[in-house]
This record gives C-alpha cells, sequence and structure tokens, in this order.
C-alpha cells in the first residue's frame, strides 16, 4: 500500500532522482521507529550456498546499493542477502547524466551509469557501521581510467579493502558500461584474473582466519563456447560461485519503444528468458559442483522459479524491486517454499 503510493510518485520523477530520495531516505530510517514502514516479517526459507547460511535465497542485486547506505533498510525488508556495490578502488563519477531511463511499459530499465560510487574506504566505513546481521556481499570494479590490462590491481586493492567486512565477493567483469571490462570475461585475460584472485582469497583467508568466497559475475551476451569456456576456467581455478546475469546490450526485446535507443544495459523483464537460459548452460556444464546465483528479469514469483529450475540456488532482483517492491521478496519466498 504505502509502496504503491510511494511509487506512484517516484515514477513522476527522474529515475535518478528518484533513486537517489528513496535510498537517502531509507538510509535515515534504517534503525528507527520509522523503520516499520517497510519492516517486513522475515520469511525463512534457509539455503546453505558457497559454504555460506542464508535465511532465504532472494538477494537485492548490485548496483542498487552501491555504497552501502541502507544495507540495514533492506535486511528489514526481508532480504536474504544484499550485495553492495559495485565499488572501484578510488570514487568516481560515472557517466553524464541523464544515464538511467525507465521502460515501464516492458518492465524494464536501461542505464549507463558507469560505476559511479563513492571508493572502497567510503564502503567500508559503511560496512562497519551495519547494525543489523544482514548477509553481505561485495561486488568489486575497476576504475574506468586504470587499463585493462592492469584491472586485476584494482580487483586486488579492493578485495584486500573488503575482505573482512564481507559474507562473499563478486568479482565484476560485465558491466557494459566500463570501455573493456567485459573483455576480462575471455580467454587467457580471464584465466589470469581468476588465478590472481584465488591466490590472494588463499593469502587474506590464512591472514583473517576465515574464508570468504569469491563470485564471478558475467553477462547475458555470451554464446554457448563462450559460456563453456568460463564455466571451465570457473572449474580450473576452484571459484565458488556465479551470478547470471549482469544487464544486456540486446534491444530486440523492447524495439521501437521510447529509450529503447539509448546505450547502457537492459535489465528486468524483457531479460527473463536470456538471463535464465545461461543460468541453465552453466548448469549443464557444472552441475553441483558450482552454484548458480540466477538474477535478470525476475518480478515474481514464477519467473524466479524458472531460475531456480534452470540450476540457480540464489536468486537477485534489481529491476523487479523497482517496478514490485518489497512485496517481491515475499512472493518468491513463498513460492520457493511451495515446490
Ligand atoms: C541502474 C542499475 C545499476 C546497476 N549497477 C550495477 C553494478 O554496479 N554492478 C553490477 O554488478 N550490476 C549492476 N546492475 C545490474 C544488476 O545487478 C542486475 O544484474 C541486472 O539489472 C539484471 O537484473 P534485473 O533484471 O533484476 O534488474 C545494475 C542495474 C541497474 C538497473
Amino acid at each position: 500500500m504505502l509502496f504503491d503510493i510511494a511509487q506512484k510518485l517516484l515514477l513522476q520523477i527522474d529515475p535518478e532522482r528518484a533513486h537517489d530520495l528513496t535510498l537517502s531516505g531509507l538510509s535515515r530510517t534504517a534503525n528507527t521507529p520509522l523503520e516499520r514502514l517497510y519492516r517486513q516479517p522475515r520469511n525463512r526459507a534457509p539455503v546453505s550456498v558457497m559454504g555460506l547460511e542464508f535465511d532465504n535465497p532472494v538477494g537485492l542485486a548490485a548496483g542498487l546499493d552501491k555504497n552501502g547506505e541502507a544495507i540495514d533498510a533492506f535486511y528489514a525488508m526481508g532480504f536474504g542477502h544484499v550485495e553492495v556495490g559495485t565499488v572501484t578502488p578510488r570514487g568516481q563519477a560515472g557517466n553524464p547524466a541523464p544515464r538511467l531511463f525507465r521502460i515501464v511499459e516492458k518492465q524494464a530499465i536501461i542505464n549507463r551509469m558507469g560505476f559511479n560510487n563513492q571508493g572502497v574506504d567510503h564502503l567500508v566505513a559503511n560496512l562497519k557501521a551495519k547494525k543489523s546481521p544482514a548477509l553481505v556481499g561485495v561486488n568489486i570494479g575497476k576504475n574506468r581510467d586504470t587499463p585493462v590490462e592492469d584491472g586485476k590491481l584494482d580487483y586486488l586493492h579492493c578485495m584486500q579493502k573488503v575482505y573482512a567486512h564481507a559474507a562473499y565477493i563478486t568479482v565484476n567483469i560485465s558491466s557494459p558500461n566500463t570501455p573493456g571490462l567485459r573483455s576480462l570475461q575471455y580467454g587467457e585475460l580471464l584465466d589470469e584474473l581468476l588465478a590472481t584472485l584465488k591466490q590472494e582469497q588463499a593469502s587474506l583467508a590464512e591472514q583473517h582466519g576465515r574464508y570468504v568466497p569469491l563470485a564471478l559475475k558475467i553477462a547475458p551476451d555470451l554464446d554457448a563456447d563462450e559460456i563453456a569456456s568460463i564455466a571451465d576456467s570457473l572449474l580450473r581455478h576452484n571459484f565458488d560461485g556465479v551470478i547470471a546475469t549482469n544487464t544486456t546490450l540486446d534491444r530486440k526485446p523492447v524495439e521501437g519503444m521510447l529509450h529503447a535507443d539509448q546505450a547502457g544495459g537492459l535489465s528486468g523483464a524483457p531479460l527473463l528468458p536470456s538471463a535464465t537460459a545461461v543460468v541453465a548452460a552453466l548448469h549443464s556444464h557444472v552441475g553441483d559442483r558450482l552454484p548458480i546465483i540466477g538474477v535478470g528479469g525476475i518480478l515474481s514469483g514464477e519467473d524466479a522459479a524458472q531460475k531456480f529450475a534452470a540450476g540457480a540456488s540464489l536468486v537477485q532482483v534489481y529491476s523487479g524491486f523497482i517496478y514490485r517492491g518489497p512485496a517481491l521478496i515475499k512472493q518468491i519466498v513463498d513460492h520457493y517454499n511451495a515446490r
């Protein structure tokens, strides 16, 4: 009810302003009596993935709370985990606005934010200030002005900074809005990156006395051979999980609609079939050897059920949360429990 009213108002204003207003409202009201405006009972459907215990299999996808400002509010809504970031070593402004577009008729979003964030030190301060027991994944990336060949240094830097404060760490090589980033998904560049990060994970695990799993987030715009090759690399390097998928460059599902020609990544309902197909293709290669987190186009409990059926152990939502609100969490958990 409250969400319906808030959404009507927010859909009237510029999307990025609506996002910023919502996030600052959530950040200010978390852990205060006003939290009851959005607090929901925690629907339990415990699941163990990557060695971590999740209260339920529904998480908030990366990019909504890039700086970890409102983790406690998302926990209060009932998310089983919250993925913050993408964070980069140094804060950066991202692409010039406008850079966020709604295609409401298709329950879709196009964004070319470009990793706008306040840098890893700021994120770590917010992680330290968190009061709830939220299970937090940290999604890490590279600064725009770091050459792709040096990208791994940025990932290492972020990993070292966030390791003590993250339940798991996601290596994002699939944003379409940082030039050259997606080239890290292929061949030797990928192998070298995964090897370096696993080595660092081993030494950080020893240093901190705690093993923090590493997941790789991939794009939906990959053919069958490319998916097979990524799956092989992940298994070869004993990666802990894979998140499929990020936004797509494909525009066919929204052809002819207002904003469809905007540059960036498309998310929301039109992404469901292709993102779920990537989950299925990955699962056919890795079976139960590597957990898959399914994300892309989930707007209902039924959509999430498709991801689980395709082989996902957890799901995440971004666009669906914008269009359907916190009620989506309960819908997905109820569906999951009814299987
Ligand atoms: C405005 C916006 C910003 C995003 N920023 C990030 C990001 O910083 N890092 C990331 O890994 N994914 C980012 N994503 C991708 C989402 O995490 C998710 O993978 C994608 O939107 C597909 O899920 P959905 O259809 O539920 O939105 C962003 C998505 C949107 C719409």
